[in-house]
């Protein structure tokens, strides 16, 4: 497939679970035989790039993210050659591939963790991080803090203490070892050859450990990571790579380098903030944070996501902010899990539709990429009671039948049972039911992602600038990019509100409001003077006045599906 530059800027991203997706031999379990069925959905979704969790070999006590081999695709999901052609399927039509890479850690049944344990004379021994005390890199913050309690554990083969940042199955690697570097490269390669477009990289900050330091964004972290782009720039250029690094702004934004790093990282300290501010009706959680993750190098992208397969993390806000976010989103304890909120998407917001508009309108209009999670976009429930994550990870709701249309088997044999809460049942909330209705979430979406592949320049790559505004619940900024002004206008209260805007620089332009193809009075002298309803938002191209007669009328743009 090809890249052409910058391709990832103009794309959306959509982030699917093999397991969850669409289960295509009947075992209870998704597969990547089923997902190549449901590519065609993906398509007339509006998406572009598929951002696969991982499917690699493993005990799936991380679901996942504990690889125990990484050179195979987990049985359970098909074989090397089912991946193959659904990479080659991806790309027929046109949707490109990243793959999570987890480097950090590996599962405890890994052979390399094995083989290290078994014999301090091993040549994998000095592949983890190994001590004979408990006390080195004291005061080194622990992840998951309801499960454990330090990132050292006992091995009683070994008889030494393992290092992780996560759970104590995982065992870290120890990236000051040439070795583990190179093994990484060799799996990048060997996964690029097969025609993956990227990686999403797991857990970034954590590779390397330093005496004194929160062992998190080390310079030698860094290093690791500019030539592992330099190799991937000389042998698969156009592939791209995404940082997950849950951190503060400066500490995300260090990983774009200098162009030379990482060509994504999720806008962690953006989420939370968008969160925040609707269920305090103030702009400045957003605006305030936008504009210290920008500006970025040109070359370079966030991703903004609202929801993942993880808690909604709240790591990187305030105590103050944690509280009032577990305050307004998790009300009962279940729904609080580490540091961070396990709902899905359409549940945090009692399944507001308004509010699900809203958080979609930023979504796409705010700097970055979109990256959706599979099944918010029919806004599928959630089920708190199932125990670390995988209440928001059950399977896709495909159509009224057993099992969601996800599997065939008995329900009793799904990797998970599918929401029956009578609020987000799946007998209405699926695939089949949300295409029928065109009121639907889902059609909503497909209509919306339309109207941003016409402005994916300006959207992906443009400039933003807030405009001030006496009303503290609007949030109004311009999106440009070479010639073209998108103004995007949201009300984040519940209560309507009436703004006047100043708009000097745009007299005798003309709003065309995108989603309708409507054009609105033309700025004039005066104020612009607009009245939006509870949650209601524009975004309206700016069109400069006509010269005379010569130039076609500017709704050339077709008009939305
Ligand atoms: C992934 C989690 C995972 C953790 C450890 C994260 O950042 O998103 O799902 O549990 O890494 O690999």
């Amino acid at each position: 497939m090809d890249h052409p530059p910058l391709w990832y800027k103009d794309a959306v991203f959509y982030e699917l679970s093999i397991k969850g997706f669409y289960d295509g031999n009947h075992d209870g379990y998704g597969d990547f035989v089923g997902a190549i069925q449901k590519l065609d959905y993906l398509r007339d979704l509006g998406v572009d790039t598929l951002w696969l969790l991982p499917f690699y070999q493993s005990p799936w006590r991380d679901d996942g993210y504990d690889i125990s081999d990484y050179y195979q695709v987990h049985p359970t999901y098909g074989s090397l050659e089912d991946f193959d052609r659904f990479i080659q399927e991806a790309h027929r039509r046109d949707l490109r591939v990243v793959a999570d890479l987890v480097m950090n850690h590996v599962s405890q049944d890994h052979p390399w963790f094995q083989e290290a344990r078994a014999d301090p004379q091993s040549p994998k021994r000095n592949w983890f991080v190994w001590s004979d005390t408990d006390q080195k890199y004291r005061g080194v913050r622990v992840i998951f803090v309801d499960t454990e309690r330090s990132n050292w554990t006992w091995d009683p083969v070994a008889k030494q203490y393992f290092w992780h940042r996560f759970y104590s199955h995982q065992p870290d690697l120890n990236y000051d070892n040439p070795e583990v570097r190179e093994e990484m490269f060799r799996v990048v390669q060997f996964w690029m050859k097969r025609g993956i477009d990227g990686f999403r990289c797991d857990a970034v900050p954590y590779l390397f450990e330093r005496e004194g330091t929160s062992c998190e964004n080390l310079p030698e972290t860094h290093a690791f990571f500019k030539d592992l782009r330099a190799r991937v720039e000389a042998e698969f250029p156009g592939r791209i790579l995404l940082a997950e690094a849950n951190q503060w702004p400066a500490d995300v934004k260090a990983y774009f380098g200098n162009e030379d790093e990482f060509h994504m990282a999720f806008n962690f300290p953006l989420m939370p903030r968008i969160f925040i501010a609707i269920a305090r009706e103030v702009h400045h959680p957003i605006t305030d944070i936008v504009m210290q993750t920008l500006p970025i190098p040109a070359t370079c992208a966030w991703g903004i996501f609202l929801r993942n397969h993880d808690e909604l993390t709240l790591e990187m806000v305030t105590n103050e902010e944690r509280d009032f976010m577990y305050h307004e989103y998790a009300k009962l304890p279940v729904m609080r899990l580490n540091l961070g909120i396990r709902r899905r998407l359409a549940p945090l917001v009692d399944d507001d539709r308004r509010l699900l508009e809203l958080l979609h309108g930023l979504l796409f209009s705010l700097p970055g990429v979109p990256v959706l999670y599979y099944g918010d976009e029919l806004g599928m429930g959630d089920n708190v009671f199932l125990g670390d994550r995988n209440g928001v990870r059950t399977p896709m709701q495909w159509s009224p039948d057993r099992n969601a249309g996800f599997s065939r088997v008995d329900p009793e044999m799904l990797y998970l049972p599918v929401i029956t809460n009578p609020n987000f049942h799946y007998e209405s909330r699926n695939v089949e039911a949300e295409v029928r209705l065109s009121s639907s979430l889902l059609r909503w979406i497909q209509r919306i992602l339309a109207v941003r592949r016409r402005y994916a320049r300006v959207f992906g790559r443009g400039e933003i600038e807030f405009l001030p505004h006496a009303n503290p619940s609007a949030l109004i900024f311009l999106r440009r990019y070479e010639g073209q002004t998108v103004l995007c206008v949201f009300n984040l209260s519940r209560r309507s509100v009436a703004l006047e805007l100043s708009l000097p620089q745009f007299k005798e332009y003309t709003p065309l409001e995108l989603r309708g193809n409507t054009r609105f009075p033309r700025i004039g002298e005066l104020p612009y003077f607009f009245t939006l309803g509870e949650h209601e938002w524009f975004w309206f191209e700016l069109l400069p006045p006509e010269p005379a007669s010569t130039s076609p009328p500017p709704s050339s743009v077709p008009p939305s599906p």
